[in-house]
């Protein structure tokens, strides 16, 4: 198998996935700016399975995001085996599997982290994966789900798979009740890092350089998954890094936004034409946010349709 993961120093930073954030042109960027993996958006496994034309568009990716892991959702085992082989022949460094998404559309039909009150459907889906490739194999979990009166945690399910070769496991230490604003639990994902002998990555609420500082004190984590502290700020990796390393890290200011802001619609641009740039929008909300003409630029920012608009804006 070849393991990308075992070669990566650790703490490992990972750009967490994010459905309509974490594109192609975005996970570059992160890439460039200190993210060592970067995940996709969540990928529907019945829609590759029935060769969705919408779907397959998810596996296109640029070779300067390696490694970069797909991730897939999904509930019933039987379209995973195909879904894999399609991810492994696209290119992709891992598969990753979601049991943690609470989003309506996804947990609301038995999927994401509802799957986790049923640990064994959980197994086949993952062996069904397994079944379908050799890449890495990883899961993405919250840190407890209710089911009546029990609870299933992260801990649970990690057990019930200990006979898989489950490469690597990000606990995003919010439980599915509060599922985007609870404390992170620290002490569920400590209890799974001693428990797991693969890759653990703490997930949640990591803002701010001291946030994952804070994150590895407290849970011994073999890296971070960062969602949305990247909005805005892709070069939050190579921040956390120097810090981690030397207790301090640079900022970043105007002119250096400005230029990632060109890279950024230039990718953007070349992944999916015009319609990039008007999913760039709102990151170029999120780049702006705090400037002190944030305000007036929004009413710009959220109009942009070419290169040009943008540049007009940023290059000057
Ligand atoms: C807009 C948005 C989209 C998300 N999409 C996914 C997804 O596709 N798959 C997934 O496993 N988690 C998804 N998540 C959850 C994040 O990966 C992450 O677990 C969560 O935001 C907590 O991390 P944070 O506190 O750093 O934001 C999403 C979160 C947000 C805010």
């Amino acid at each position: 198998m070849k393991n990308f993961w075992s070669k990566l120093h650790k703490p490992i930073l990972a750009l967490a996935p994010m459905a309509g954030v974490t594109d192609s042109a975005y996970r570059q960027i992160c890439r460039k700016y200190g993210a060592d993996v970067v995940y996709t958006e969540m990928v529907s496994a019945d829609g590759l399975y029935y060769d969705s034309k919408k779907i397959l568009e998810f596996l296109k990716f640029a070779k300067s995001e390696h490694p970069v892991v797909i991730q897939l959702f999904g509930k019933d085992p039987s379209k995973f085996t195909k879904a894999a082989q399609l991810a492994e022949k696209a290119g992709f460094d891992g598969i990753d599997i979601n049991f943690g998404c609470p989003a309506k559309k996804v947990a609301g039909h038995g999927g994401g982290v509802t799957l986790m009150r049923d640990l064994n459907k959980c197994q086949e889906i993952i062996e069904a994966v397994l079944k379908g490739t050799k890449l890495p194999v990883s899961v993405k979990l919250r840190s407890s789900i209710k089911n009546g009166d029990k609870i299933v945690t992260a801990l649970d399910f990690i057990r019930y798979m200990k006979d898989l070769p489950i490469i690597a496991v990000m606990v995003h230490g919010r439980p599915y009740e509060n599922p985007f604003s609870a404390e992170i639990d620290y002490e569920m994902i400590k209890s799974v890092k001693k428990e797991f002998k693969g890759i653990v990555l703490g997930n949640g609420g990591i803002n701010v350089p001291t946030d994952a500082k804070i994150m590895l004190e407290k849970t011994g984590v073999d890296g971070f998954g960062i969602a949305r502290g990247i909005y805005g700020k892709p070069w939050i990796f190579q921040q956390i890094k120097d810090y981690l390393k030397n207790g301090k890290y640079q900022k970043f200011d105007k002119a250096k936004i400005k230029k990632v802001i060109i890279q950024h619609a230039e990718a953007a641009l070349k992944a999916k034409d015009k319609h990039g740039l008007i999913e760039l929008r709102k990151h170029l909300l999120w780049y702006v946010k705090g400037w002190e003409n944030a305000k007036e630029m929004r009413s710009v920012l959220v109009k942009v349709e070419t290169i040009k608009d943008i540049k007009g804006i940023f290059v000057k």
